[in-house]
């Protein structure tokens, strides 16, 4: 039996906020959910939780979700992740996931939470040849969400280091994709997977960005892993809390055209694609080196490909 905790879960509303509330939840921790809305569901937040609207650019609000929830662990979820509205809007991702990371861990200092678990990601890494990427490789972003995300993981390392903060976890996140079963659609989706689906739904074909790449069929590869895996990772450094900065992936690679094809496999059909031009700061690959999480853990992603296409298809209504 695991210790029941009070956990705070700060954008617990969104796509995978609301599946890390509902796991905890039904293991029987006491969860708070921190959001926004903007773009989080509330009814995508387990009834077994406790929400309190708010944003973490307010500070005394976010004081006072800490002081009513008296959290043993805070988890840190919200943040901009649109790499292209980074791009266009830098102070909006500066102010939220910078400034708001900020004010996340001023209060993590002020009430004495003594773990912090983070959802980074691998737009952090300077890309290289290989494309397999360690949490030794340099970081040098090409985005400013890849950025921004560098910074906070920097100030939880200092928070660290002067001992504002005992425990850290830091989860840099492949691809994720698929569904926990709440069936969270986002509303502007703006990665592979829905937008493969919404294409499917409606009749047209998908896009694949550039099939120029160095890459076995020129298009983009990524190591895609299974949302439910991305909670597991979660729950394991609830139970046995896991200090350090780790890759969560399938240490696999697929291309666009191989998630087409997954896609056409579970439909019956093929489904028809136009080539656009290479999306700006899209690297060629970008596969997770997860020895360090498998040493650190027994965590193991297990869900497949097909799991997370026919996940992704059902949510998005394109397969009954
Ligand atoms: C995947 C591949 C595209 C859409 C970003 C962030 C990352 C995380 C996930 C938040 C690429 C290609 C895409 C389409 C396509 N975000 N593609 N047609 O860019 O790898 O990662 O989102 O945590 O941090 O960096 O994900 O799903 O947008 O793209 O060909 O319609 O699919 O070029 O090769 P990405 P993605």
């Amino acid at each position: 039996m695991t210790t029941t905790k009070q956990i705070l879960v700060i954008g617990g509303a969104g796509y995978i906020g609301s599946a890390c509330v509902a796991r905890l939840s039904a293991e029987g921790h006491r969860v708070t959910v921190f959001d926004n809305l903007s773009s989080g569901k509330r009814d995508a937040v387990s009834e077994d939780a406790a929400f309190i609207e708010g944003d973490i650019r307010d500070a005394q609000a976010l004081d006072t979700a800490f002081a009513q929830s008296v959290p043993n662990v805070v988890i840190h979820l919200a943040a901009g992740k649109s790499v292209e509205e980074g791009e266009h809007n830098p102070e909006k991702y500066f102010s939220i996931n910078v400034v708001g990371t900020i004010n996340v861990l001023e209060a993590v200092a002020k009430h004495d939470v003594p773990h912090l678990i983070f959802s980074s990601t691998a737009a952090v890494y300077q890309p290289h040849a290989t494309g397999v990427y360690s949490e030794e490789d340099a970081m040098e972003p090409l985005s400013v969400y890849g950025t921004t995300k560098l910074i906070a993981e920097m100030l939880i390392n200092e928070c660290v280091r002067t001992q504002k903060l005992t425990t850290a976890t830091i989860f840099r996140y492949f691809n994720v994709a698929g569904d926990a079963g709440l069936r969270f659609k986002e509303e502007k989706a703006a990665n592979l997977f829905p937008l493969i689906a919404q294409a499917v739904r409606e009749g047209r074909g998908a896009t694949v960005f550039g099939d120029d790449y160095e890459t076995t069929d020129g298009t983009g590869v990524r190591d895609y892993i299974h949302i439910n895996d991305i909670v597991e990772a979660h729950v394991h450094s609830i139970n046995e809390p896991l200090h350090g900065t780790f890759n969560l992936g399938m240490n696999q690679g697929h291309s666009v055209l191989e998630v087409i094809k997954a896609f056409a496999a579970a439909l019956g059909y093929d489904v028809p694609y136009v080539v656009q031009p290479r999306r700006a700061g899209d690297a060629g690959t970008a596969i997770a080196d997860v020895e360090k999480m498998h040493t650190a853990s027994a965590w193991r992603a297990t869900h497949t490909l097909a799991d997370m296409v026919t996940s992704t298809l059902e949510t998005y209504g394109a397969k009954n």
